[in-house]
Protein backbone atom coordinates (compact mmCIF):
# COMPACT_ATOMS: atom_id res chain seq x y z
CA UNK A 1 0.00 0.00 0.00
CA UNK A 2 0.92 3.57 0.25
CA UNK A 3 2.27 3.21 3.42
CA UNK A 4 4.73 0.47 2.28
CA UNK A 5 8.39 2.07 3.22
CA UNK A 6 10.61 2.30 0.17
CA UNK A 7 8.01 0.27 -2.40
CA UNK A 8 5.43 3.09 -1.92
CA UNK A 9 4.04 3.36 -5.35
CA UNK A 10 4.76 6.94 -4.58
CA UNK A 11 8.33 6.76 -4.72
CA UNK A 12 10.36 8.04 -1.84
CA UNK A 13 12.45 10.70 -1.11
CA UNK A 14 14.65 12.41 -2.58
CA UNK A 15 12.71 12.07 -5.99
CA UNK A 16 9.48 12.30 -4.01
CA UNK A 17 9.26 15.65 -2.11
CA UNK A 18 5.05 16.97 -1.31
CA UNK A 19 6.55 20.56 -0.23
CA UNK A 20 6.79 20.99 -4.20
CA UNK A 21 3.13 21.47 -4.26
CA UNK A 22 3.30 23.84 -1.23
CA UNK A 23 5.49 26.27 -3.06
CA UNK A 24 3.48 29.31 -3.88
CA UNK A 25 0.01 31.13 -2.98
CA UNK A 26 -1.32 29.68 -6.51
CA UNK A 27 0.09 26.27 -6.44
CA UNK A 28 -1.81 25.84 -2.68
CA UNK A 29 -5.26 27.33 -3.82
CA UNK A 30 -4.73 24.73 -7.45
CA UNK A 31 -4.02 21.42 -5.54
CA UNK A 32 -6.49 22.32 -2.55
CA UNK A 33 -8.06 19.10 -2.24
CA UNK A 34 -11.38 21.00 0.01
CA UNK A 35 -12.88 24.66 -0.29
CA UNK A 36 -15.68 26.06 1.98
CA UNK A 37 -18.70 28.01 -0.48
CA UNK A 38 -20.71 30.74 0.85
CA UNK A 39 -23.80 28.54 -0.64
CA UNK A 40 -23.14 25.83 1.81
CA UNK A 41 -23.14 28.20 4.92
CA UNK A 42 -26.27 28.09 6.79
CA UNK A 43 -26.52 31.43 9.23
CA UNK A 44 -28.50 30.27 12.59
CA UNK A 45 -30.21 33.57 13.71
CA UNK A 46 -32.02 34.81 16.95
CA UNK A 47 -35.27 36.74 17.05
CA UNK A 48 -36.25 38.00 20.65
CA UNK A 49 -40.17 39.03 20.58
CA UNK A 50 -40.81 42.66 22.59
CA UNK A 51 -37.60 43.97 21.98
CA UNK A 52 -37.03 48.03 20.44
CA UNK A 53 -33.10 47.26 19.32
CA UNK A 54 -31.34 44.27 18.89
CA UNK A 55 -29.65 43.00 22.16
CA UNK A 56 -26.46 41.46 21.75
CA UNK A 57 -25.37 38.03 23.35
CA UNK A 58 -22.72 38.71 25.59
CA UNK A 59 -20.77 35.78 25.23
CA UNK A 60 -20.93 35.65 21.43
CA UNK A 61 -19.47 38.54 19.97
CA UNK A 62 -20.70 40.31 17.44
CA UNK A 63 -24.21 37.76 17.11
CA UNK A 64 -27.51 39.57 18.18
CA UNK A 65 -30.87 38.87 19.55
CA UNK A 66 -32.27 40.50 16.38
CA UNK A 67 -35.59 42.68 16.66
CA UNK A 68 -38.18 41.55 13.30
CA UNK A 69 -36.78 44.71 12.00
CA UNK A 70 -32.95 43.75 11.90
CA UNK A 71 -33.46 40.23 11.12
CA UNK A 72 -34.96 41.11 7.88
CA UNK A 73 -32.20 42.90 7.34
CA UNK A 74 -29.73 39.98 8.49
CA UNK A 75 -31.47 37.76 5.65
CA UNK A 76 -31.37 40.60 2.77
CA UNK A 77 -27.55 40.83 4.05
CA UNK A 78 -27.61 36.80 4.04
CA UNK A 79 -28.66 36.43 0.61
CA UNK A 80 -26.20 39.27 -0.63
CA UNK A 81 -23.02 37.67 0.27
CA UNK A 82 -24.18 34.14 -1.56
CA UNK A 83 -25.06 32.56 2.02
CA UNK A 84 -27.37 29.23 1.32
CA UNK A 85 -29.57 29.49 4.11
CA UNK A 86 -30.86 30.86 7.70
CA UNK A 87 -31.97 28.73 10.71
CA UNK A 88 -34.36 30.70 12.72
CA UNK A 89 -34.48 30.25 16.72
CA UNK A 90 -37.20 32.68 18.42
CA UNK A 91 -37.32 34.15 22.01
CA UNK A 92 -40.79 34.35 23.22
CA UNK A 93 -41.76 37.03 26.05
CA UNK A 94 -43.24 34.46 27.63
CA UNK A 95 -42.78 31.00 28.72
CA UNK A 96 -44.62 28.27 30.54
CA UNK A 97 -44.30 24.72 31.19
CA UNK A 98 -45.75 23.35 27.28
CA UNK A 99 -44.10 26.00 25.86
CA UNK A 100 -46.97 27.53 24.05
CA UNK A 101 -45.65 30.03 22.27
CA UNK A 102 -44.13 27.47 20.11
CA UNK A 103 -47.27 26.45 18.72
CA UNK A 104 -48.69 29.57 17.92
CA UNK A 105 -49.16 31.20 14.89
CA UNK A 106 -48.53 34.32 16.41
CA UNK A 107 -45.60 33.02 18.52
CA UNK A 108 -42.16 35.10 17.93
CA UNK A 109 -40.88 32.53 15.51
CA UNK A 110 -43.82 31.80 13.20
CA UNK A 111 -43.94 35.74 13.06
CA UNK A 112 -40.55 36.18 11.94
CA UNK A 113 -40.65 33.18 9.72
CA UNK A 114 -43.08 34.94 7.80
CA UNK A 115 -41.57 38.25 7.67
CA UNK A 116 -38.32 36.87 6.42
CA UNK A 117 -40.22 34.95 3.83
CA UNK A 118 -41.92 37.61 2.56
CA UNK A 119 -38.69 39.55 2.50
CA UNK A 120 -36.62 37.19 0.55
CA UNK A 121 -38.85 34.31 -1.06
CA UNK A 122 -36.88 31.52 -2.36
CA UNK A 123 -33.49 33.46 -2.51
CA UNK A 124 -32.19 31.45 0.42
CA UNK A 125 -33.16 28.24 2.45
CA UNK A 126 -35.63 29.20 5.34
CA UNK A 127 -35.00 26.67 8.25
CA UNK A 128 -36.64 26.88 11.99
CA UNK A 129 -35.50 25.41 14.89
CA UNK A 130 -37.71 22.46 16.18
CA UNK A 131 -37.60 22.37 19.80
CA UNK A 132 -39.66 23.53 23.13
CA UNK A 133 -36.36 24.55 24.86
CA UNK A 134 -36.72 28.20 24.23
CA UNK A 135 -40.32 28.47 24.97
CA UNK A 136 -40.63 26.23 28.44
CA UNK A 137 -40.43 27.62 31.71
CA UNK A 138 -37.97 24.58 33.11
CA UNK A 139 -36.19 24.95 29.97
CA UNK A 140 -36.14 21.34 28.82
CA UNK A 141 -36.89 20.34 25.06
CA UNK A 142 -39.83 18.88 25.64
CA UNK A 143 -42.71 18.49 28.40
CA UNK A 144 -42.33 16.82 31.54
CA UNK A 145 -44.45 14.24 33.20
CA UNK A 146 -45.69 14.04 37.21
CA UNK A 147 -42.63 12.95 38.00
CA UNK A 148 -40.54 15.77 36.52
CA UNK A 149 -39.18 13.81 33.54
CA UNK A 150 -38.71 14.66 29.97
CA UNK A 151 -42.10 12.74 28.58
CA UNK A 152 -41.27 11.79 24.91
CA UNK A 153 -44.58 10.60 23.37
CA UNK A 154 -46.52 13.23 25.27
CA UNK A 155 -43.43 15.55 23.33
CA UNK A 156 -43.89 14.14 19.72
CA UNK A 157 -47.25 15.68 19.84
CA UNK A 158 -46.10 19.41 20.87
CA UNK A 159 -43.78 18.95 18.14
CA UNK A 160 -46.21 17.71 15.51
CA UNK A 161 -48.38 20.82 16.00
CA UNK A 162 -45.04 23.57 15.91
CA UNK A 163 -44.26 21.26 12.91
CA UNK A 164 -47.51 22.43 11.51
CA UNK A 165 -47.52 26.01 12.42
CA UNK A 166 -43.84 26.65 11.41
CA UNK A 167 -44.77 24.91 7.68
CA UNK A 168 -47.92 27.66 7.43
CA UNK A 169 -45.23 30.36 8.49
CA UNK A 170 -43.16 29.22 5.69
CA UNK A 171 -40.22 27.45 6.65
CA UNK A 172 -38.67 25.59 3.78
CA UNK A 173 -36.83 22.75 6.46
CA UNK A 174 -37.63 22.24 9.41
CA UNK A 175 -34.59 21.27 12.28
CA UNK A 176 -36.50 19.14 15.31
CA UNK A 177 -33.29 19.48 17.75
CA UNK A 178 -34.67 18.18 20.66
CA UNK A 179 -33.17 14.08 20.53
CA UNK A 180 -36.58 12.92 21.20
CA UNK A 181 -36.69 9.69 20.17
CA UNK A 182 -38.81 8.79 17.12
CA UNK A 183 -39.17 12.59 16.17
CA UNK A 184 -38.37 12.09 12.99
CA UNK A 185 -41.21 10.21 12.04
CA UNK A 186 -43.51 11.66 13.86
CA UNK A 187 -43.30 14.87 12.75
CA UNK A 188 -43.20 14.01 8.70
CA UNK A 189 -46.36 12.43 9.51
CA UNK A 190 -48.03 15.60 10.57
CA UNK A 191 -46.30 17.08 7.35
CA UNK A 192 -47.91 14.92 5.75
CA UNK A 193 -51.06 14.99 7.03
CA UNK A 194 -51.51 18.41 6.76
CA UNK A 195 -50.05 18.57 3.29
CA UNK A 196 -47.18 19.98 3.59
CA UNK A 197 -45.43 16.97 1.36
CA UNK A 198 -42.44 19.61 0.17
CA UNK A 199 -41.41 20.89 3.60
CA UNK A 200 -37.68 18.80 4.62
CA UNK A 201 -36.34 17.88 7.48
CA UNK A 202 -33.00 18.67 8.41
CA UNK A 203 -32.51 16.20 11.90
CA UNK A 204 -29.91 17.05 14.36
CA UNK A 205 -29.26 13.26 13.98
CA UNK A 206 -25.86 13.08 16.25
CA UNK A 207 -26.47 15.75 18.80
CA UNK A 208 -24.30 15.49 22.05
CA UNK A 209 -24.90 16.49 25.72
CA UNK A 210 -22.31 19.37 25.31
CA UNK A 211 -20.61 21.62 27.22
CA UNK A 212 -20.27 23.98 24.26
CA UNK A 213 -23.66 25.09 24.34
CA UNK A 214 -23.51 27.94 26.74
CA UNK A 215 -23.18 30.94 25.34
CA UNK A 216 -26.49 29.55 22.97
CA UNK A 217 -28.16 29.39 26.29
CA UNK A 218 -27.29 32.88 27.07
CA UNK A 219 -29.03 33.80 23.46
CA UNK A 220 -32.09 31.99 23.94
CA UNK A 221 -32.52 33.38 27.82
CA UNK A 222 -32.67 29.80 28.49
CA UNK A 223 -34.25 28.96 32.21
CA UNK A 224 -32.67 25.39 32.38
CA UNK A 225 -31.42 24.08 35.55
CA UNK A 226 -29.70 20.78 35.44
CA UNK A 227 -28.70 19.19 31.81
CA UNK A 228 -30.53 17.62 28.55
CA UNK A 229 -28.40 14.18 29.55
CA UNK A 230 -31.34 12.00 29.27
CA UNK A 231 -31.94 12.75 25.93
CA UNK A 232 -28.87 14.17 23.86
CA UNK A 233 -25.86 11.52 23.55
CA UNK A 234 -23.07 10.86 25.82
CA UNK A 235 -19.94 12.52 23.99
CA UNK A 236 -17.97 9.05 24.62
CA UNK A 237 -20.33 7.38 22.49
CA UNK A 238 -19.30 7.17 18.44
CA UNK A 239 -21.07 4.00 17.42
CA UNK A 240 -24.41 5.59 19.09
CA UNK A 241 -24.33 7.82 16.48
CA UNK A 242 -24.68 5.30 13.87
CA UNK A 243 -28.15 3.77 15.51
CA UNK A 244 -29.22 7.72 15.65
CA UNK A 245 -28.50 7.95 11.77
CA UNK A 246 -30.17 4.43 10.94
CA UNK A 247 -32.93 5.41 12.81
CA UNK A 248 -33.60 9.43 11.30
CA UNK A 249 -32.92 7.71 7.55
CA UNK A 250 -35.99 5.04 8.56
CA UNK A 251 -38.09 7.88 9.73
CA UNK A 252 -37.44 9.97 6.67
CA UNK A 253 -34.92 12.90 7.24
CA UNK A 254 -33.88 14.68 4.24
CA UNK A 255 -30.36 15.60 5.51
CA UNK A 256 -29.32 15.02 8.82
CA UNK A 257 -26.78 17.28 11.56
CA UNK A 258 -23.76 16.23 13.72
CA UNK A 259 -23.65 18.65 16.62
CA UNK A 260 -21.39 20.38 17.88
CA UNK A 261 -18.96 20.26 15.21
CA UNK A 262 -15.06 20.45 16.21
CA UNK A 263 -15.02 17.83 19.10
CA UNK A 264 -17.03 15.70 16.88
CA UNK A 265 -14.94 15.52 13.68
CA UNK A 266 -14.99 11.39 13.86
CA UNK A 267 -18.43 11.34 14.00
CA UNK A 268 -18.70 13.84 10.75
CA UNK A 269 -16.78 11.12 9.44
CA UNK A 270 -18.38 8.42 9.65
CA UNK A 271 -21.75 9.91 8.33
CA UNK A 272 -20.24 10.94 5.47
CA UNK A 273 -18.92 7.51 4.76
CA UNK A 274 -22.14 5.68 5.12
CA UNK A 275 -24.29 8.08 3.70
CA UNK A 276 -25.86 9.56 0.34
CA UNK A 277 -27.96 12.42 2.08
CA UNK A 278 -26.23 15.51 2.53
CA UNK A 279 -24.61 15.32 6.09
CA UNK A 280 -24.27 19.18 8.07
CA UNK A 281 -22.39 19.83 10.93
CA UNK A 282 -23.38 22.88 13.31
CA UNK A 283 -19.98 24.67 14.33
CA UNK A 284 -22.33 25.81 17.87
CA UNK A 285 -22.14 28.96 19.80
CA UNK A 286 -19.21 27.61 21.92
CA UNK A 287 -16.83 26.89 19.51
CA UNK A 288 -17.73 30.31 17.96
CA UNK A 289 -17.08 31.73 22.05
CA UNK A 290 -14.10 30.19 21.64
CA UNK A 291 -12.08 31.43 18.72
CA UNK A 292 -13.52 35.23 19.00
CA UNK A 293 -12.42 35.21 22.48
CA UNK A 294 -8.77 34.21 21.96
CA UNK A 295 -8.80 36.43 18.71
CA UNK A 296 -9.68 39.57 21.27
CA UNK A 297 -7.12 38.26 23.02
CA UNK A 298 -4.67 38.87 20.57
CA UNK A 299 -3.89 34.98 20.87
CA UNK A 300 -4.97 33.34 17.18
CA UNK A 301 -5.71 35.27 14.00
CA UNK A 302 -9.49 35.48 13.85
CA UNK A 303 -9.90 35.35 9.84
CA UNK A 304 -7.44 32.38 9.70
CA UNK A 305 -8.61 29.93 12.39
CA UNK A 306 -12.48 30.53 11.02
CA UNK A 307 -11.91 29.79 7.66
CA UNK A 308 -9.46 26.60 8.84
CA UNK A 309 -12.52 25.49 11.01
CA UNK A 310 -14.71 25.91 7.96
CA UNK A 311 -12.16 23.93 5.81
CA UNK A 312 -11.71 21.10 8.57
CA UNK A 313 -15.95 20.47 8.23
CA UNK A 314 -15.21 20.35 4.06
CA UNK A 315 -12.29 17.60 4.62
CA UNK A 316 -14.61 15.51 7.06
CA UNK A 317 -17.36 15.43 4.51
CA UNK A 318 -20.13 17.81 5.69
CA UNK A 319 -21.55 19.44 2.69
CA UNK A 320 -23.12 21.99 4.96
CA UNK A 321 -22.09 24.01 7.97
CA UNK A 322 -24.40 25.58 10.16
CA UNK A 323 -22.18 29.04 11.41
CA UNK A 324 -22.75 31.92 13.17
CA UNK A 325 -20.20 33.57 11.10
CA UNK A 326 -21.52 32.37 8.08
CA UNK A 327 -22.29 36.47 6.13
CA UNK A 328 -18.98 37.40 7.38
CA UNK A 329 -17.19 34.38 6.00
CA UNK A 330 -19.33 34.30 2.67
CA UNK A 331 -17.43 37.77 2.05
CA UNK A 332 -14.67 36.77 2.42
CA UNK A 333 -14.97 33.47 0.52
CA UNK A 334 -16.43 35.40 -2.32
CA UNK A 335 -13.32 38.02 -2.38
CA UNK A 336 -10.97 34.51 -2.78
CA UNK A 337 -9.77 34.61 0.63
C1 LIG B 1 -32.11 23.32 21.08
C2 LIG B 1 -30.86 23.82 20.48
C3 LIG B 1 -29.67 24.12 21.15
C4 LIG B 1 -28.78 24.58 20.18
C5 LIG B 1 -29.45 24.56 18.97
N1 LIG B 1 -30.71 24.06 19.17
C6 LIG B 1 -29.35 24.12 22.58
C7 LIG B 1 -29.30 22.89 23.36
O1 LIG B 1 -29.51 21.79 22.87
O2 LIG B 1 -29.05 23.02 24.56
C8 LIG B 1 -27.37 25.01 20.45
C9 LIG B 1 -26.76 25.87 19.41
C10 LIG B 1 -25.49 26.50 19.86
O3 LIG B 1 -24.96 26.23 20.95
O4 LIG B 1 -24.97 27.30 19.06
N2 LIG B 1 -33.21 24.10 20.68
Amino acid sequence: GAYAGHGSRYGAFPAARPRRLRTTPAMRRMVAEHRPHPADLILPAFVREGIGEPVPVSSMPGVVQHTRDTLRKAAVEAVEAGVGGLMLFGVPEHKDAAGSQGTDPDGILQVALRDVRGEVGDDLVLMSDLCLDEYTDHGHCGVLDAAGRVDNDATLERYAEMARVQAEAGAHVLGPSGMMDGQIGHVRQALDAAGHTDVAMFAYTAKYASAFYGPFREAVGSSLKGDRKTYQQDPANGREAMRELALDLAEGADMVMVKPGLPYLDVLRDFTREVDVPVGVYQISGEYAMVEAAAAKGWIERERAILETLTSFRRAGASLVLTYWATEAARWLSAGR
